[in-house]
C-alpha cells in the first residue's frame, strides 16, 4: 500500500494514508499499470488522459446506469430520475428538458448576485485576522446561490443551506450515506416539493417554474418532468453543486498560497482570475473519480476488462498525465490549456461547468479584492477524501 515507487502495486481509493498525496501513486498506475485490476474489491481503473477521455465519450461501452461511485455499484441497472445515472436514450431526454433551465444566459444573469453573497460573506471576515475560507465562506456560497437561482424565496434560503449542509455529513466508520446525509436529502425533497407545489398554483418567472413547464416530444406526445425527476433533479443540483465548488475554492486558496508569485500577478491583473481558476480546476479535481459499468469486454494495452466489470476512470490522475500537461504537479496560470476532464467529458460533462467557473472567479476575484495575500494555517487545515471528492473541508487562512 505504499507509495514510494519501491513495493507492489496496490490502490484502494478509500486508504486514508493517500489523503494527501494520491498523486505518487497515480503516477505510477499510469506508468506502470494503465490499465490495473483491483483484486480485492474487483475493479478496474484507468488513469491515462487518452484512455480516460475515449471512455468517457463511448458511453454504450461505459454505461452510468450501475451507479458512478464505487460503493453504490450493483449488477442490476438503477431505476432512476437522477440524469447521472442514465444512459440513453433516457438521459438524452431529461438532459435535454433541464438544459433549458439552465441555459449559459440563466447562469451568466447570477452574477450580480453571486458578487453580493460573496462579498457579503467575506466583508463579515475584514478585521478578523484569521477565518476559515472554506467553513466560512466557499461552503457556504454554493447552496445559498443554487436556491436563490431556483427560486427559493430569500427569507428561507438559509434554512435550506443548513439542511443541505447535512448532505455532507460523515459519520466515522459509517461513510458518506448515513443517518443524517439521508434524513437531509429527504428534508431537501420535502423542501423542494413545496416549492413546486407552490409554482403549480402561481407560476412565476423562476427555474422551479421553467423546469415544470419544460416540454419535449417523446415517441409523438409532448412529456413534461414527472414528479420524482423534479425532486430527483432539485436534489442533484445541491449535492453536485456545493460540495465540488466549495473544494474548488478551498484549492485556489491553498494552491495560489502555496505559489506566491502566481497570486501576486493574478492580485495585480484580475484579467488572469479564469485562467488561474481553470489550471487550479486541472491540477486539483474535486472529483477526481467517477465510476462506470463496461456492458462489453473491452482490451486496452493488451489487457482485457470483461463484461459486467466495475471500471473508476481518475480524472484526477488523468489531470496529471505527464503525457498530456508538461510539468504536470506545478501549477502554471500561464499554461495553455486546451482542455481538462475535472467536469468529465461526453454525455455527461457537468451541467453546472458554467455556473462553477462562475462561482470559482467572482470568489477568487472578491478575495484578491480584500486580502492580496494570506497564509493558510496547513497544521490546523482538514482535508476530506472520500471515493468521490477530495479537498479541504477546513481551510484557517491568516489575512
Ligand atoms: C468545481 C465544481 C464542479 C465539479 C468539479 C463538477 C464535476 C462534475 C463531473 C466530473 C461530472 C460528470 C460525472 C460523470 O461523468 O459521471 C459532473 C456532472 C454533473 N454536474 Fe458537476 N461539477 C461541479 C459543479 C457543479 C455545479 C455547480 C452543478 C449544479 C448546480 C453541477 C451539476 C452537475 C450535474 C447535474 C451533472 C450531471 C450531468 C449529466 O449526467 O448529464 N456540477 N460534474
Amino acid at each position: 500500500m505504499s507509495t514510494d515507487g519501491s513495493s507492489a502495486l496496490y490502490w484502494d481509493p478509500l486508504d486514508p494514508s493517500l489523503r494527501d498525496d494520491p498523486y505518487t501513486l497515480w503516477k505510477r498506475l499510469r506508468d506502470e499499470a494503465p490499465v490495473w485490476h483491483n483484486d480485492r474489491y474487483d475493479f478496474w481503473v484507468l488513469s491515462r488522459f487518452d484512455d480516460v477521455v475515449d471512455a468517457l465519450r463511448d458511453h454504450d461501452t461505459f454505461s452510468s446506469n450501475h451507479g458512478t461511485t464505487l460503493e453504490l455499484m450493483s449488477p442490476k441497472p438503477i431505476e432512476t430520475g437522477l440524469i447521472i445515472l442514465l444512459d440513453p436514450p433516457k438521459h438524452t431526454l431529461l438532459r435535454k428538458l433541464v438544459s433549458r433551465a439552465f441555459t449559459g444566459r440563466a447562469v451568466s444573469q447570477l452574477e450580480d448576485r453571486i458578487r453580493q453573497v460573496a462579498g457579503d460573506l467575506l466583508d463579515a471576515q475584514v478585521g478578523a485576522g484569521r477565518f476559515d475560507y472554506v467553513q466560512d465562506f466557499a461552503a457556504v456560497l454554493p447552496p445559498t446561490i443554487i436556491a436563490a437561482m431556483l427560486g427559493v424565496p430569500e427569507t428561507e434560503i438559509d434554512t435550506w443551506r443548513h439542511t443541505v449542509d447535512q448532505f455532507f455529513h460523515i459519520e466515522e466508520g459509517v461513510g458518506v450515506f448515513n443517518e443524517t446525509s439521508l434524513a437531509a436529502m429527504q428534508a431537501v425533497t420535502g423542501l423542494l416539493a413545496e416549492q413546486f407545489d407552490e409554482r403549480r398554483r402561481h407560476p412565476r418567472d423562476d427555474m422551479f417554474t421553467e423546469l415544470l413547464q419544460a416540454e419535449v416530444h417523446e415517441h409523438g406526445h409532448v412529456r413534461r418532468l414527472t414528479e420524482r425527476e423534479l425532486l430527483d433533479f432539485g436534489t442533484l443540483l445541491f449535492s453536485a453543486g456545493t460540495e465540488t465548488v466549495a473544494r474548488l475554492l478551498g484549492w485556489a486558496a491553498d494552491a495560489l498560497d502555496a505559489n506566491p508569485d502566481q497570486r501576486a500577478e493574478v492580485a495585480a491583473d484580475p484579467s488572469l482570475v479564469p485562467q488561474a481558476v481553470e489550471e487550479v480546476l486541472r491540477l486539483e479535481p474535486p472529483s477526481p473519480v467517477n465510476a462506470r459499468w463496461s456492458t462489453r469486454e473491452v482490451t486496452l494495452h493488451g489487457t482485457t476488462i470483461p463484461a459486467g466489470s466495475k471500471v473508476l476512470l481518475l480524472n484526477g490522475a488523468a489531470a496529471r498525465d505527464e503525457r498530456r500537461y508538461p510539468n504536470p504537479d506545478q501549477l502554471d496560470i500561464h499554461r495553455k490549456l486546451e482542455m481538462h476532464v475535472t467536469f468529465g467529458y461526453g454525455i455527461h460533462f457537468c451541467l453546472g461547468a458554467a455556473l462553477a467557473r462562475l462561482e470559482g472567479r467572482i470568489g477568487l476575484e472578491e478575495t484578491l479584492k480584500r486580502w492580496p495575500e494570506w497564509t493558510v494555517d496547513r497544521d490546523a487545515a482538514e482535508l476530506l477524501y472520500t471515493s468521490t471528492v477530495r479537498g479541504y473541508q477546513k481551510l484557517p487562512i491568516e489575512v
